[in-house]
């Protein structure tokens, strides 16, 4: 069932109807897509006691029920968790690790000197990957929008190619964010048009401009990244916030996992395009979610799902997370003012 809030009063959808809902006895908090309630119902109103959440299902258990399918994507008809093989690649290679920006606003001359920084920083151990999330511009910029992304992105692709260690054996990966050139905020969004970033490509082979959500599949892991403010939609949609701010990254990551969704949510608050709901699906449960969000940094396991938001690179003091799939831990980092 879907659950919405609409002119003061809670309201509970399913295929058979629309009841409206009433929570002034609820116990405990929880987001208001957690079913099933338990209640009674009277005078066509469903007086609601508790919500309980759905268990959560490691992909582990998933996976014994479903054998060996691919439910993750790409090539494979098969999953890459069969794999042996794969599963001791990642855990031989222990320089390998991804790092993970946010709000990478490549107009913003602070934020070019801090990439510098952090490419300098790496020279000589380059990253396997760049996780790169937009917004990649500051500002709107209107119509001028697309001619200045063209020109930020001429100006990191020169910034790359001063590293040619990072430039010839990282790779680059883009993601876009809520304001980038592109569809308004319906999600999945699709790649940064190919015009924008042509000559980029051109310049920087190993990158590639992909859909927000996107997957990316790295020897036997499942990492799935999305560059959406979810933290914060998701508790203006929460019939009872958790009692302390401290739980909010921990109910947010909780919610997600039991839903297997990345936006559980009222289509009016984040609109999804439906054919693509199945982009948003994370079931059986990821091995990594990195939620690019510009709430506070964290990183939780749950579930057997490490879950990781880097922060808002320029407001968050420029921190950004480092993952290690060797040993699938994450560190934080932040680059200091000289
Ligand atoms: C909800 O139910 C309580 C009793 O449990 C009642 O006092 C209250 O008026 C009801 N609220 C609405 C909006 O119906
Ligand atoms: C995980 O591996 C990385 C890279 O080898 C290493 O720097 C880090 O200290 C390791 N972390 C833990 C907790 O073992
Ligand atoms: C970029 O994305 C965020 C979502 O974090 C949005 O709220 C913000 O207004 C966007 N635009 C700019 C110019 O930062
Ligand atoms: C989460 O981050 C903290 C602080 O950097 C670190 O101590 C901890 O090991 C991390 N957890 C995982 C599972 O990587």
């Amino acid at each position: 069932g879907m659950f919405f809030f609409f002119q003061g009063k809670f309201y509970l959808e399913d295929p058979s109807g629309t009841v409206q809902l009433n929570l002034s006895k609820a116990i405990s908090f929880h987001c208001p897509v957690l079913f099933p309630p338990i209640g009674w119902y009277e005078d066509s109103v469903f007086h609601v006691n508790a919500f309980g959440f759905p268990p959560t299902e490691p992909s582990s258990t998933t996976r014994a029920y479903y054998g060996n399918v691919n439910f993750f994507g790409g090539p494979s008809t098969t999953s890459v968790k069969a794999s042996a093989k794969l599963k001791q690649l990642e855990e031989e290679n222990e320089d390998a690790m991804f790092v993970v920006v946010s709000d990478v606003w490549l107009d913003s001359v602070e934020v070019l000197e801090k990439i510098h920084l952090m490419f300098s920083g790496y020279a000589a151990m380059p990253p396997t990957c760049f996780i790169f999330c937009g917004n990649f511009s500051s500002a709107p910029y209107g119509k001028t929008q697309i001619k200045s992304l063209k020109e930020s992105l001429k100006v990191l692709a020169e910034a790359i190619c001063e590293y040619p260690s990072i430039h010839n054996s990282s790779r680059f990966v883009f993601i876009p964010g809520p304001e980038d050139p592109g569809p308004s905020t319906i999600l999945p969004r699709p790649p940064l048009a190919n015009h924008i970033t042509e000559e980029f490509r051109q310049r920087v082979p190993f990158s590639v401009f992909t859909t927000n959500p996107c997957r990316i599949q790295y020897c036997s892991q499942e990492i799935v990244v999305i560059r959406e403010d979810l933290v914060n939609k998701m508790c203006r949609n929460c019939v009872r916030l958790p009692s302390s701010n401290l739980d909010i990254p921990n109910h947010f990551v909780k919610t997600i996992l039991s839903q297997g969704h990345l936006t559980p949510l009222p289509l009016y608050v984040s609109p999804v395009f439906w054919a693509y709901d199945y982009a948003l699906r994370v079931y059986p449960v990821p091995d990594v979610i990195i939620f690019a969000d510009k709430y506070d940094p964290f990183n939780i396991s749950n579930t057997d799902c490490l879950c990781i938001n880097p922060g808002s690179f320029p407001k968050s003091g420029f921190t950004f997370k480092v993952y290690y799939p060797s040993n699938r831990t994450v560190e934080d980092s932040k680059l200091q003012s000289l």
